[in-house]
């Protein structure tokens, strides 16, 4: 995969390169957006416009997330693409289908790589940390799958910095495959955990940061300004209306616009033109339900952030 407009990035000290932006599929294919032809469409068009790498898991909609995006992939040049997924949460009510451990990630895996149509997967991430499962356990599971070729790499995601210390001990001591990536939330409104935790181990071993959620829901793009736009993500869930809705947030979104207009451009092209421009960022995921939104937050290539926009965003946005 070439665009001359798309930055690719190196994965931390890994080889593989991946597109500045991604597209992730968390809410969105095979749940609010169903219609096989217009999942089809998004996925071409970030394709078509330099996107290599896809981020999935298996909760998202329960597998159904991987089969909507897999039916694309499917028509699309494979070595092209980088393609993750992950496991850790309850896929059902047994006991063992759920975790880390050598027993969920063995399983997981093939029926992921079922629903998806592949016969591996570039990215493998551990979707959060366990603690009913000792790191070990789960490296060497890793470690298995890399040398099994379903796996080309794996990561983790929401581990903290002590925990992504410890996993990379573990694999130097015993020679495993260590993870090269982690997969943190971030954007303007939630960045004190990348910034004072994640991003200083991230650097210390090499690895790279996929971020999620660079608008936080969507509603940095300012379309939760006069109210809940029907069948928007805000308006689906009540659980991510609550975390993100609240007066404080409206207040400085709104602030974040006058910033927006100033420097000619909208405020999801800036939120994730920030991410872009944080260190120790490969790849930022985005998420979109239209192609108009992707075509929108693909703007953010060609917003230059500035030491002195930078300062005047993490005024509005404290680090908090
Ligand atoms: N590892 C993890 O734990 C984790 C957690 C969350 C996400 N992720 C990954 O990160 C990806 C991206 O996260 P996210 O979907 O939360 O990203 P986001 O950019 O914060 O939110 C994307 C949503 O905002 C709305 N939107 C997007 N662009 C817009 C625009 N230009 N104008 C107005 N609305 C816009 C769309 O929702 P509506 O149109 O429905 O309103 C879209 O689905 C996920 O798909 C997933 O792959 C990982």
């Amino acid at each position: 995969m070439f665009h001359k407009d798309m930055p690719y990035r190196r994965l931390g000290n890994a080889g593989i390169r991946l597109s500045a932006v991604s597209l992730g599929g968390w809410t969105t294919y095979g749940a609010s957006v169903k219609a096989e032809d217009t999942v089809r469409g998004i996925i071409r068009a970030a394709f078509e416009a330099g996107i290599n790498f896809f981020d999935i898991s298996d909760i998202y909609e329960k597998g159904e997330a991987e089969r909507a995006m897999g039916k694309v992939f499917a028509e699309l040049p494979r070595h092209e693409l980088v393609i993750s997924t992950k496991c850790f949460w309850p896929m059902s009510d047994d006991v063992n289908d759920q975790g880390l451990s050598r027993k969920h990630i063995m399983e997981s895996i093939d029926k992921s790589l079922r629903r998806i149509g592949t016969d591996y997967v570039d990215i493998y991430f551990c979707h959060r940390p366990d603690p009913n499962t000792p790191i070990e356990e789960t490296a060497r599971a890793m470690d298995d799958l890399i040398h099994r070729g379903k796996v080309l790499y794996w990561g983790t995601s929401e581990w903290s910095g002590e925990q992504i210390r410890q996993a990379q001990e573990i694999c130097d001591r015993r020679n495993l495959y260590a993870p090269v990536v982690e997969q943190p939330q971030l954007n303007l409104a939630a960045r004190k955990k990348y910034a004072t935790d994640v991003q200083p181990a991230l650097a210390e071993y090499g690895l790279g940061a996929v971020t999620w959620s660079p608008l936080a829901s969507g509603l940095l793009s300012g379309k939760y300004d006069d109210g809940l736009p029907e069948g928007s993500r805000l308006w689906r869930s009540e659980n991510l209306r609550k975390t993100y809705l609240t007066e404080r947030n409206r207040e400085r979104v709104r602030k974040f616009k006058a910033l927006a207009d100033e420097l000619g451009t909208t405020r999801a092209e800036l939120a994730i033109a920030w991410c872009l421009a944080q260190p120790g960022v490969t790849s930022v995921i985005t998420g979109a339900t239209r192609q108009e939104q992707l075509k929108q937050n693909l703007g953010a290539l060609k917003v230059k952030i500035t030491d002195e926009i930078r300062t005047r965003l993490e005024e509005l946005f404290p680090l908090e």
